[in-house]
């Protein structure tokens, strides 16, 4: 259906965000962010790697001193299902505790991810601890957490681009698609 030479003949059922929609609600909640925190130290804690291109444009639409940092966390394989298992192969350096801490994903399946990463965060004793999420799929029954900032509320669908793969493919497609 969509002939791009980057899916490499893989089918792809719809274009579910375009990159317009898709700079547009950044750039939103890059404001809404930068509106949030007033005053004190903000540490934006990157998920790797499905946040990568998400970040990267994020912090750009902040407008306010920030410090950025990444957290790296196994745990999906090459599955399409979440299999729970999370761990944590890359720990930031920086010292947490008295810093207001965003924590930003690419997208919330199952919830688990997140929900140990903020065990863990919480612990260290942030001043502040909040989510940000470019999208939501609202299938998370377990989820410990309010996402304080949401891109998108996504269709429970398996999508790639932006940042997010399939068996490490499709990461720099600069728009968010559905597989088929
Ligand atoms: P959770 O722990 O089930 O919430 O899964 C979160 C992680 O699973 C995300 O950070 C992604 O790496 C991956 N994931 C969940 N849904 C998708 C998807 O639709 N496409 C690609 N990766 C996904
Ligand atoms: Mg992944």
């Amino acid at each position: 259906m969509v002939a791009d030479p980057r899916l490499d003949g893989r089918a792809v059922r719809r274009i579910v965000y375009t990159e317009e929609a898709i700079a547009q609600r950044v750039s939103e909640l890059g404001e809404q962010i930068t509106a949030s925190y007033p005053d004190g130290e903000l540490l934006v804690l990157g998920l790797l790697k499905g946040s990568f291109i998400f970040l990267s444009d994020l912090v750009r639409s902040i407008r306010r001193p920030i410090h950025v940092d990444f957290l790296v966390a196994a745990s999906y394989g090459d599955a399409m299902v979440s299999s729970g298992n999370v761990r944590l192969v890359y720990d930031p350096e920086t010292v947490l505790e008295g810093k207001h801490i965003l924590l930003v994903e690419d997208v919330v399946d199952s919830g688990r991810t997140l929900n140990h990463l903020m065990t863990l965060l919480s612990a260290r004793h942030p001043r502040s601890l909040a989510i940000c999420a470019f999208l939501h799929k609202h299938v998370a029954v377990h989820l410990q957490h309010p996402m304080k900032f949401v891109g998108f509320d996504a269709p429970n669908e398996f999508l790639v681009g932006y940042g997010l793969d399939h068996a490490e493919n499709f990461r720099h497609l600069p728009y968010i698609a559905s597989l088929q």
